[in-house]
């Protein structure tokens, strides 16, 4: 009979920094994955270790790192959207499993639909029907009420309240403490800053603060959007292709 240890999936986190220890403290209190290692664009924590995980290399050594100790699954707990996309995008393309990181104490209606490379952080709560993106974070303590759509590599901050059918596309973050009112949609790439109460829909790449939200600033050009920011990154489809409108 295979022990505990044994019945573990191994993985290896992609990213030590602040989120990726969140990710690795999630992981450890679901108990389904054994963390062999992290990897970390950073050259300088290679051979370092964080909350007692070895940094095995960077995200390029990572194929030969499963290799050499078997792992297939990993996870990218980078905190920056695009950035987190991208990586997910690559890793996946050369043959990992992306796997969901879900706390324990994160509370999933029956009827949820999640995608991969998901961080579900404590105390978040996920009501009927709602739909959640690859390479999503819906941060500690954070509610996303009924038949909402959550786009593609978001962030919902710590605390974020977003009410009934309310969609966020791909991109766009809602900082910590907001609350979105019923049946709003949150623009591709939108920011909705700290504490922001939302009662109109966002446009696509602009920054909305206050209550109610207003909007400050709006990006005009893609070339300065943080998603581009990754080297060799392509133009995301969803800026052709916003999350289609509701069937009334
Ligand atoms: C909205 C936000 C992204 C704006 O950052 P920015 O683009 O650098 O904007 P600035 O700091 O230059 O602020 C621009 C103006 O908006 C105001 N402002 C910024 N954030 C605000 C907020 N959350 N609520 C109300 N007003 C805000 C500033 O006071 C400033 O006003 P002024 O022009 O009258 O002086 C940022 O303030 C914010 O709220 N970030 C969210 C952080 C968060 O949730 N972190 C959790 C991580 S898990």
């Amino acid at each position: 009979m295979l022990s505990k240890r044994e019945q573990r999936v191994p993985c290896v986190i992609l990213g030590c920094g602040g989120h990726g220890r969140v990710v690795l403290d999630i992981l450890v209190n679901a108990g389904g994955h054994d963390v062999v290692g992290f990897v970390d664009s950073n050259p300088d924590m290679t051979g370092r270790r964080v909350d007692g995980i070895k940094v095995l290399g960077q995200p390029d050594d990572l194929p030969r790192l499963c290799d050499q100790l078997g792992v297939q699954h990993t996870i990218v707990a980078v905190g920056d959207n695009g950035a987190r996309r991208a990586l997910a995008d690559h890793v996946e393309t050369a043959g990992f499993v992306l796997i969901n990181a879900i706390h324990p104490s994160a509370n999933l209606a029956r009827n949820v639909t999640l995608g991969r490379n998901i961080v579900i952080a404590a105390g978040a709560l996920v009501c009927a029907h709602c739909q959640i993106g690859d390479s999503v974070i819906l941060n500690t303590g954070c509610l996303v009420d009924h038949e909402s759509l959550i786009g593609t590599a978001t962030h919902i901050c710590p605390g974020a309240r977003l009410a009934g059918r309310v969609t966020v596309e791909s991109g766009a973050f809602v900082g910590i403490g907001a609350t979105i009112i019923q049946s709003v949609r949150v623009g591709y790439e939108a920011v909705v800053g700290a504490g922001a109460v939302v009662t109109h829909d966002v446009a696509p790449m602009s920054t909305v603060v206050g209550v109610p939200a207003r909007e400050i600033k709006r990006v005009q050009k893609a070339a300065d959007m943080h998603t581009w920011l990754v080297p060799g990154r392509a133009r995301p489809a969803e800026l052709e292709r916003p999350i289609p409108a509701r069937a009334p």
